[in-house]
């Protein structure tokens, strides 16, 4: 969770915003990862610990076209441009048609109000110097893997069985960001 201190900070003169600001970035990995954790859990809570049989056939058809896992993210910027990236690519694809999604309105509402909050925030302790080829190039990776995550689902007519492997889908990017933040 965001210290109170985060929100005080908003509205404050502008000098104030950057110290205050800089120095809550310091604790930025260990609020990133409190988040992670809960939308982890709180995605965990809403899966099922077994793929459901019907739904095996679905899991090999699904083939990215990015492998997240072979980006370059060494740098710390880096790293904080795919997490964010990550953050709100997951947001948007969770506001697709969710009929066969089995999430009551209360918990989506939660993991939408955390995903906004950590990405905003996330977002302050970005550098506001022009992005290097290598930030582009990334960001444009998490897009084009969510893409296929999202035509997937269009395929597959937002059937509950494509809802379970985008979920699957976006676990392994949750536990993704917790390798990357360790690179901040
Ligand atoms: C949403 O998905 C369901 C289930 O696949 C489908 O029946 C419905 O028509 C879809 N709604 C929209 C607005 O696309």
């Amino acid at each position: 969770m965001v210290s109170k201190g985060w929100f005080l900070c908003i509205g404050l003169p502008m000098v104030l915003i950057i110290e205050v600001s800089s120095q809550d970035c310091d604790q930025l990995c260990s609020w990133l990862r409190q988040a992670n954790q809960a939308n982890l859990e709180l995605l965990n809570s809403k899966m099922g610990s077994t793929i459901p049989q019907q739904c095996i056939e679905d899991v090999f058809s699904f083939s990215p076209k990015e492998d997240l896992r072979n980006l370059d993210v060494s740098e710390e910027e880096n790293a904080k441009v795919a997490i964010q990236e990550v953050l709100q690519q997951t947001g948007h694809i969770f506001r697709q048609n969710r009929t066969e999604m089995l999430w009551d309105e209360d918990s989506l509402r939660a993991f939408h109000a955390g995903l906004d909050q950590q990405s905003e925030n996330l977002k302050s302790c970005l550098s506001a110097s022009p992005r290097s080829q290598r930030i582009q190039l990334t960001s444009l990776r998490v897009k084009r893997y969510f893409r296929s995550l999202n035509d997937f689902l269009k395929e597959k007519e937002y059937s509950r069985c494509a809802w379970e492997i985008v979920q699957i889908q976006v676990k392994q990017c949750f536990l993704w960001i917790e390798k990357l933040i360790q690179m901040i």
